[in-house]
């Protein structure tokens, strides 16, 4: 047993801080005198340990010291044999995982609710997905985790497949059971890949579902800044060593990581991982209250919904995450988008996102009584102000748009620009999403359906972001060319 309380890389930081070294390295602000408004600001502590690597404080691409004594504290912490920190965000979590597990021709089997990340990892790697469908909720408008049904039907129709891909959970806290999905694929010969990018705190309270390594996963990519405390854009990659081989995911780390991980990042997922080790538990039992608390009051307010663990057992949903407060204001005549609009712009409230019919709220280790009163304020002020205005809202058809070709043939291929109008029925040459929460409308090789049309036009008329293509105002998109 590692002594969770110790935080070696913080530790470091703070001596290399009181020696008062002098700079002749990068980065060029030398301790923020070149860049004093900056340093002014946030306090110089900040700037003075926005630092390059050196031996006393180690390197991120082959730790020996401060690093690798952290690195294992955050391995014993999530009941992993390796792990690994990763300051590109969960999206390059994601990308090791597939990349290790997959090359050139391979197949992967992935839920098409996946962040873009696994979609692009394809991209780079070469490998081609297998899509389960997961199960489509029409009242909530979103799509919920994957069945043992459809990873079967899946591995069935491609036996040749090396890896599953799981999210656990999904944005809005629906996870399947993964215990049995884990053994499933084990038992095929499957490497099993978990995105737990919104599970960072089930492996810290036994009231959470289970976490990827406790139902005995290869890989987990925890994204800590997203629910375990730590500054964003750090994340953790998780390794169990019985399938995967440790060395070789640094390898594949080390083929895209920066050479200039920042000692702020990498510090907080020290203090994070130290927190939830010896406090996670305590600190998620209050926030379970808290949640409990916000759903019920919530539920009383006419025209909202907030989804609880009730749902278990319905499709797609075998546990739910009750930290995910995703309110849907439709029997207000409000979408999500809309509502996440009002939210921010009159009531001062920052949602994590909005959609075709909720708006979510993610509590976590930062939440407290106070905040989700101002929440539960605010909903039952703007139900008092739409209630009597409704309008009959228009229901949205889901379903996703049929893989037509790998998303790296689509990547490279010979592509127009046409208006959206014009798209139905051509295949996608680039990935649309409304961001957050990053999972793509259409991605790069499907055939263009009326619910994607439909879907961007709904996001364009309620003022949603809407990513990744060329045309910043999604008028026109690219296709394959015929
Ligand atoms: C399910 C899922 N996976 C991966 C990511 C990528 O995480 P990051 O933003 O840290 O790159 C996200 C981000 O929203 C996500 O929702």
């Amino acid at each position: 047993m590692l002594d969770q309380n110790k935080t070696p890389v913080f530790t470091a930081m703070k001596a290399y801080r009181d020696k008062k070294v002098i700079p002749f390295d990068v980065p060029g602000h030398k301790h923020g005198r070149g860049l004093r408004e900056y340093a002014a600001y946030f306090g110089d502590a900040m700037l003075e340990l926005d630092v390059n690597s050196m031996k006393p404080l180690d390197f991120l691409g082959n730790p020996i010291s401060v690093i690798k004594e952290s690195e294992d504290l955050l391995a014993e912490a999530f009941g992993a044999d390796r792990g690994y920190f990763i300051v590109n965000g969960t999206s390059f979590a994601v990308q090791v995982m597939i990349m290790t597990a997959v090359g050139e021709g391979d197949k992967i089997i992935l839920p098409r609710n996946v962040h873009k990340s696994a979609i692009n990892s394809l991209i780079l790697c070469g490998a081609t997905p297998v899509y389960m469908s997961p199960e489509i909720d029409e009242e909530m408008g979103v799509s919920h985790n994957i069945t043992l049904e459809s990873l079967t039907k899946a591995y069935e129709a491609h036996p040749d497949a090396k890896a599953a891909f799981i999210i656990n959970p999904t944005y809005y806290g629906a996870v399947c059971d993964l215990k049995e999905i884990v053994d499933y694929c084990h038992e095929k010969g499957l490497l099993v890949l978990i995105d737990e990018a919104h599970g960072t705190h089930f492996h810290f309270n036994d009231a959470f579902p289970l976490s990827g390594m406790q139902a005995g996963a290869d890989m987990s990519s925890v994204s800590l800044h997203k629910t375990g405390g730590s500054l964003t854009q750090s994340s953790a990659l998780l390794v169990n060593t019985t399938r995967v081989d440790g060395r070789y995911v640094r390898k594949v780390i080390n083929m895209m990581q920066t050479t200039s991980p920042s000692y702020l990042l990498m510090g907080s997922l020290d203090v994070a991982r130290k927190m939830l080790a010896t406090e996670g538990k305590v600190i998620l039992d209050h926030i379970l209250e808290v949640a409990e608390y916000a759903r019920t009051e919530i539920n009383k307010i006419p025209g909202c919904y907030a989804i609880g663990i009730e749902s278990e057992g319905r499709p797609g949903i075998f546990a739910f995450d009750p930290t995910k407060l995703s309110v849907t204001t439709r029997d207000m005549g409000l979408n999500g988008m809309e509502l996440y609009d009002i939210l921010r712009d009159e009531y001062n409230i920052q949602m994590e996102t909005g959609d075709v019919y909720n708006s979510l709220a993610i509590l976590s280790v930062g939440d407290d009584y106070d905040h989700v009163d101002l929440l539960i304020e605010a909903l039952n002020d703007i139900s008092k102000r739409f209630m009597d205005k409704r309008i009959d809202y228009k229901k949205i058809d889901l379903h996703y748009p049929e893989v037509i070709i790998s998303p790296r043939d689509a990547f490279y291929a010979e592509k127009e620009m046409i208006a959206l109008e014009d798209t139905l029925g051509r295949i996608s040459g680039e990935s649309l999403m409304s961001y957050p929460p990053g999972i793509p409308v259409v991605s790069y090789g499907e055939r263009i359906n009326e619910s994607v049309i439909e879907q961007i036009k709904l996001f364009k008329s309620s003022h949603g972001i809407v990513t990744g293509m060329e045309d910043p105002n999604a008028d026109f998109i690219k296709v394959i060319k015929e």
